[in-house]
């Protein structure tokens, strides 16, 4: 018989096979003495039947997981009494209350996997969601189970001083033999996947904070002593996002101390176990000269987010995973919001819709495409996607946006009221929303229900006798799999009409007894098409649509290149001024794309050169405004705008635009980077990171004008800088550029900064992402340099992934070696980390897009993953999806 299929054909786990729990946790005891080689888990669960649950027997979740002894009330049970398989414990007919000890050794020295009790440096930490923590003790695994957990750490004092869990420390002694305990207790009750422990000989920075109703919280950061430099930033951010939540949500924080830990190892970026976030290092950690401001910004918002989910995540935490964008889209909607309110909000809609469009788009658009809540995995951790967060918090925001602020704000006081201490769904979420303010989101919640990115076609018409301008809205989504027709989506879109001078027209619809005043209103779109009739429009307006990027939809709108230059100069809506400049750019580059398919001679747009020059010399605009504004599209977004991609086309259309408007413009771009260039010291802040990210802009169109003289001004701004992010700016600039000084600077960084991680990393990236020719043999040459470890998430990101997601020309080279290099190591890392091996699978995600000969040569990578046996359900599940 042949077993190979079923043996790789992982359990499918169904929405529509959800079951309450059949026994409850009241009470987790946890005793941990610890040990890197062998820690023993003592697990005491008061335990109970759950009078809404199913007739069945009891199963716990196990995996990985030495059994030592199993008593159920007090009383030793015998092999015969219970069962075991490699993932459960079933314990047949159980009494209506009881209480179970269970006994379990694990090896955290052994587990690369970083899920359960893992080893990082010399520190000893857990990450526990989705599904880790069944890889410590037996236990009903699942969110909906919600227990209150005591936790009690022995462990040798001289090499774990340290020892954390979640809640508040309540008692702490010392052995006689060189050990010592702590306890912690967590009275609010939470699911196993917000478990955390930590021990470790670590540094502590404290601080505190009072929360509005005058409670005083302990604030605690522990670092490696190396890193005891960096947390402030850290420290402030996390200030600010508890006074945000206080002020914007009315969210207060509910235990004495705050912690946050920094580890080196790490699956993802954080993770929010209660009272005790865990972050991965590379996203907590910075000073002015190891992190660039990129890097300080995410570290405020990731901050804020764990933060955030103290209330959207752990007081009212997800009924099950297919639920998982409940805590996830809300809590990103939430540091999105907070960022724009801290930050530039035009700048910060930027960026997020840049996000959604270039990674969820072709998600939404690919073989993994799916709804918001799911309806079926294999593997929960390939769902923590671009999909469940950021479209998720895009969903949040519509509703937001259909309700109004206040309205919203109502319906979220009700929903953490209603729902504090439950787990929940995402239509308990918008049934809460509709109930505090008597609105109806039925047909909104298709949001949840269907993938796929929907497409708006708009047509407009002017009638100058009537003074009539008809809005005609159409909606289509195209099938993704599993879901071949799709029902029309409730859509907010915001509109604008402008007159011929840039100035704002009333908006007034003909069932409307006055007109709309003020810039923006929002439209609610229903139906499949439908038609808007503004009236007593006196001239003929030109219509900008789906302001501030009000839903997650592809525009079809035609406009010429001449109005979207006007729109990228005269739009009220910062959002569709950069939209629109970035609709004329891509334009113009799909022009130049044909031209070298065709052999014609490439000119540059003088259209394109004119609105740049508006924008440079433009001292309204916010300097990071005008950043954004002159940054063109990557070649991965362009790409995505093609029917089949031409890499070298693209890579060539794109240096050449580059280039010339750099050689146009090139008097303006010297003197805005000499006017920049002023001397003061670094500070985080809106205004001065502005002026670096305009600064270094120009540079780099001073660098790709190809005036050798450029070099030696970026490698003075490299020499001088007295922050990464000016000197990682020259840095990214250099490396496209053969000769010694690359090559000088490659290593003068390196001798300068090999003791830190953060910026080893940042070094690593920047040699993947080169253009030149040989950077493959290069990226394996840095594979077996003493910077580099294929067990550590960050290094592999830095690298392989650096590589394989951001230089298309190689990674597409022709010859398929980029391929071939990624299915090696995914095959490596699969034995190794396989959630870390599925998610560099995402390079390979919109193969079926290109043209005959990459397609055959990315099919066969995928087929030389596919043949292995014994593959992780992650890898499985994600490589049998692409070639389905
Ligand atoms: N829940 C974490 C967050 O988004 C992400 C995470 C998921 C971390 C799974 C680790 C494991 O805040
Ligand atoms: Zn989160």
């Amino acid at each position: 018989m042949d077993t190979s299929a079923t043996e790789q054909s992982p359990k499918v786990t169904l929405l529509a096979d959800y079951e309450q729990p059949a026994y409850l946790v009241d009470e987790a005891l946890l005793q941990f003495d610890l040990d890197s080689a062998k820690t023993r888990v003592v697990s005491t669960l008061t335990m109970r039947k759950n009078p809404q649950g199913p007739e069945a027997d009891c199963i716990l979740d196990g995996e990985a997981l030495t059994l030592v002894s199993l008593k159920l009330d007090g009383k030793k049970l015998e092999g015969n009494q219970f069962q075991r398989t490699t993932s459960q414990l079933l314990i047949p007919n159980l009494p209506d209350k009881f209480e179970l000890e269970i006994i379990t050794e694990i090896e955290p020295d052994q587990n690369t996997a970083l899920e359960g009790l893992y080893y990082s440096g010399s520190i000893l930490c857990t990450q526990c969601e989705a599904e880790g923590f069944r890889r410590i003790t037996y236990y009903p695994d699942r969110p909906d189970v919600m227990s209150v957990f005591t936790v009690t750490i022995v462990a040798d004092r001289e090499k774990w001083p340290v020892m954390l869990s979640n809640g508040n420390m309540e008692d702490q002694g010392v052995f006689d033999d060189g050990r010592h305990w702590v306890r912690w207790h967590d009275p609010h009750p939470k699911p196993s996947y917000l478990f955390a422990l930590v021990a470790g000989d670590l540094h502590v920075q404290q601080d505190s904070f009072t929360t509005q109703s005058g409670r005083e919280v302990a604030l605690r950061i522990y670092v490696d002593p190396e890193n005891k430099h960096k947390c402030d930033h850290a420290l402030t951010s996390l200030k600010q996002a508890m006074k945000w939540d206080e002020d914007t949500y009315g969210r207060e924080y509910d235990l004495d101390v705050f912690m946050i830990v920094a580890v080196n190892d790490f699956n993802m970026g954080a993770m929010e176990n209660k009272g005790l976030n865990i972050f991965n290092a590379a996203c907590v950690l910075a000073t002015p000269e190891t992190a660039t401001d990129d890097d300080f910004y995410t570290i405020q918002s990731i901050v804020a987010h764990e933060y955030f989910h103290n209330w959207s995540g752990n007081r009212v935490t997800c009924r099950d995973w297919f639920q998982l964008s409940l805590k996830e889209g809300f809590t990103v909607m939430r540091d999105q919001s907070f960022s724009a309110d801290l930050n530039s909000a035009a700048v910060q809609r930027i960026d997020d819709v840049n996000g959604l469009r270039s990674m969820q788009f072709a998600e939404d658009a690919g073989p993994m495409a799916h709804p918001v809540r799911p309806d079926s995995y294999i593997e929960i951790s390939n769902f923590y996607t671009v999909t469940i967060y950021e479209k998720g918090a895009e969903v949040v925001r519509m509703i937001n946006t259909l309700v109004g602020d206040e309205e919203f704000r109502k319906g979220t006081d009700l929903y953490f009221d209603r729902h504090d201490g439950q787990a929940v769904t995402t239509d308990d979420f918008v049934k809460a929303i509709e109930d505090a303010n008597a609105v109806d989101l039925s047909q909104f919640k298709r949001w949840y229900e269907q993938a796929g990115t929907p497409e708006l076609t708009i047509d407009t018409n002017y009638d100058p006798i009537e003074h009539r301008f008809t809005l005609t809205v159409t909606q289509a989504c195209p099938a993704t799999p599993g879901q071949a027709t799709k029902q029309p989506f409730h859509i907010p879109l915001a509109v604008g009409l402008l007159d011929k001078s840039g100035t704002s027209l009333d908006m007034q619809l003909e069932d409307e007894a006055e007109p709309h005043h003020g810039d923006t209103r929002i439209l609610s779109v229903t139906e499949a098409s439908q038609t808007f009739e503004f009236i007593n429009v006196s001239s003929e307006p030109l219509a900008s649509v789906l302001r501030g990027f009000s839903a997650p939809v592809k525009l079809k709108y035609d406009l010429s290149n001449h109005q979207l230059a006007f729109l990228m100069v005269n739009d009220k809506d910062s959002f569709n001024r950069w939209d629109a400049g970035q609709k004329l750019i891509i334009n113009i580059l799909l022009e130049l794309v044909a031209d070298i398919q065709q052999n014609n001679p490439l000119v540059l747009s003088s259209l394109l050169v004119n609105q740049f020059e508006r924008i440079l010399t433009d001292k309204k605009l916010d300097p990071a405004l005008i950043a954004k504004m002159l940054t063109l599209p990557t070649e991965n977004y362009l790409a995505a705008q093609m029917t089949t991609p031409d890499v070298d086309a693209i890579h060539q259309a794109r240096e050449f635009l580059k280039r010339n408007i750099a050689v146009s413009l090139k008097g303006l771009f010297n003197q805005t980077y000499e006017k920049l260039s002023v001397k003061k010291a670094y500070d985080f802040n809106a205004d001065d990171m502005a002026m670096r990210s305009l600064k270094n802009v120009c540079l780099s169109y001073l660098v790709a004008s190809g005036d050798p003289l450029q070099l030696q001004r970026c490698l003075r701004q490299m020499k001088q800088a007295d922050n990464m992010t000016e000197l990682l700016a020259g840095l990214r600039l250099m490396v496209d550029q053969s000769g010694l000084e690359r090559e000088n600077a490659l290593r003068s960084f390196y001798e300068q900064w090999k003791q830190d991680r953060q910026v080893v990393d940042k070094w690593l990236a920047v040699q993947a992402a080169s253009t030149l020719p040989d950077t493959l043999i290069r990226v394996k040459g840095l594979m077996k340099h003493e910077a580099f470890s294929i067990k550590n998430p960050n290094n592999v990101r830095a690298l392989i992934g650096m590589f394989c997601r951001n230089n298309p020309v190689h990674f597409h080279a022709k010859d398929g070696s980029g391929y071939r290099f990624l299915a090696e190591q995914i095959l490596v890392l699969d034995k190794l980390n396989p959630q870390v091996a599925a998610r560099m699978l995402g390079a390979l995600n919109s193969w079926r897009r290109y043209d005959e000969q990459r397609q055959q040569l990315m099919k066969q990578a995928l087929e030389s993953i596919a043949e292995q046996q014994d593959l992780s359900a992650d890898v499985y599940e994600i490589v049998t999806k692409y070639l389905a």
